[in-house]
């Protein structure tokens, strides 16, 4: 029996006959010779075919193979320091498993936006897209060891829910049997925020969904959000937690997952220079800075995708932007002690105008302030019993914050819109595939 292997593992079969089982992805073919390009999942190769090796109906059906033919090879692994990946496989046989029923739709000519967007489900088996969902991956996995390293105890918190973690604005609501209206989660913070009064360091990591009306390149309507909240916590502690959290995860990242950012022909002398401390500038600062830049900005505005684009140019690593007006921030940030129209918050901005990345807060722990900014707000004090109640008992000062797993990755892997750094977008124009 042939060993089945992966191409990642090839180089430890040099000289070895072994069976790939992938598909072609192209190929080349002159009247004595076909290179078949296949992957396998973990990686890519060339497979060298040569005519008189095999009877002439195999070799002439092999030239005729519809590109994404899956196919089992066996062959010799060769070292070839030409070969991109430094190998190279000679056939020894070849055998099909399904041939295309029709021409496959993506070619190497340059397809739009929407014809690739609209053929998600091919278009991920590109060689970009695969390289983004690998650091997707690696990204993910390093959160996750962080928190589990940092000793933090994962919550995962609920999709359906009946309170308005966010804003009322943009929830995407649903008939709940007998009860009346449930939404899709804009947040796991307020379970969070239970969750810390027994286990004190805690995270939650799940889809989030906002019915955005946002047209931009950073907004989905369901998106990836890791949140973290601590008790104990200010917002100092909260804010060196986040910058920890996002060196720890470029670091990794920039370790395991070479090979996938050059696919993409990432620059990372950019990530290179993510280390702590990294700047922080009070939301008044950020204001000077635009109007410096020429913009209209007062203080009260709240800061858009330009405008933070403007501002994180200014560093060469990302930006903590401090201390907004409580006007444009959630209900649930504590205020300001020295200036009461403010709350400690934090959003912080990527470079190389990838914009915010993380927003958090120190979160209001005393029962009737909360009850107070509840009443502002006009929300529904039935569905947010429960999050008062967490106040009643020992209620502590605490902090948290949630960091955007598609922004997040779209910074890192360099690529322009995060519809791509999710493996099956949904924005407001696209539910399909
Ligand atoms: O700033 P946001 O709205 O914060 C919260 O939801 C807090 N409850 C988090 C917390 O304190 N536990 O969202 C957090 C992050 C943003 O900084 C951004 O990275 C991402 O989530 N995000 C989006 N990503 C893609 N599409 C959207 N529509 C997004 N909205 C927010
Ligand atoms: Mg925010």
């Amino acid at each position: 029996m042939i060993k089945w292997v992966y191409i990642e593992d090839i180089s430890k079969y040099v000289d070895q006959e072994v069976t790939i089982k992938g598909w072609m992805y192209n190929k080349r073919s002159s009247s004595k010779i076909h290179f078949l390009q296949l992957r396998d999942g973990t990686g890519f190769i060339q497979a060298i075919m040569e005519k008189e090796r095999f009877d002439d109906e195999l070799f002439k059906k092999v030239k005729k193979l519809k590109i994404e033919t899956s196919m089992i090879i066996t062959g010799r692994v060769r070292k070839e320091d030409r070969a991109p990946g430094g190998y190279e496989i000679d056939v020894t046989s070849i055998e099909t498993v399904q041939e295309p029923i029709e021409d496959y739709p993506i070619s190497k000519k340059e397809h739009g936006v929407d014809f690739l967007m609209e053929h998600r489900h091919l278009w991920i088996r590109s060689k970009k897209q695969w390289a983004i969902m690998k650091i997707r991956n690696e990204v993910v996995k390093a959160i996750r060891d962080f928190f589990y390293e940092s000793k933090f105890v994962l919550i995962d918190s609920p999709i359906l829910t009946g309170s308005i973690g966010e804003s009322a604005g943009n929830l995407f609501d649903i008939d709940y049997f007998d009860l009346g209206k449930a939404y899709l989660s804009q947040t796991g913070q307020l379970y969070l925020e239970a969750a810390i009064q027994s286990f004190g360091k805690v995270y939650c990591f799940g889809p989030t969904f906002r019915a955005e009306k946002s047209k931009t390149r950073r907004h989905l309507t369901e998106f990836w959000m890791v949140e973290a909240e601590v008790a104990y916590y200010r917002h100092k502690d909260n804010m060196k937690l986040q910058e920890e959290l996002v060196v720890y995860t470029v670091n990794r990242t920039l370790k395991n997952a070479q090979p996938y950012l050059e696919i993409l022909g990432r620059d990372t002398t950019k990530l290179l220079t993510v280390k702590t401390p990294f700047p922080r500038i009070s939301y008044s600062e950020a204001i000077d800075i635009l109007k410096e830049a020429g913009k209209d900005a007062k203080w009260g505005d709240d800061i858009g995708g330009d405008e933070e684009t403007i501002i994180s140019q200014k560093f060469d690593r990302p930006v903590m932007v401090y201390n907004y007006p409580k006007d444009i921030k959630a209900f649930y940030m504590q205020l300001n002690p020295e200036n009461d129209r403010e709350v400690l918050c934090d959003d912080m901005l990527a470079p190389e105008g990838y914009g915010e990345i993380i927003g958090g807060s120190e979160r209001i722990w005393k029962y009737e302030v909360l009850l107070k900014r509840i009443e502002e707000n006009n929300l529904p004090l039935d569905a947010y019993r429960w999050y008062l109640d967490i106040r009643k008992w020992g209620a502590v000062p605490h902090s948290g914050f949630g960091m955007g797993i598609e922004r997040l990755v779209a910074w890192i892997t360099g690529i322009k819109h995060i519809r791509e750094a999710i493996p099956f977008p949904r924005t407001i124009y696209r539910i399909y595939p």
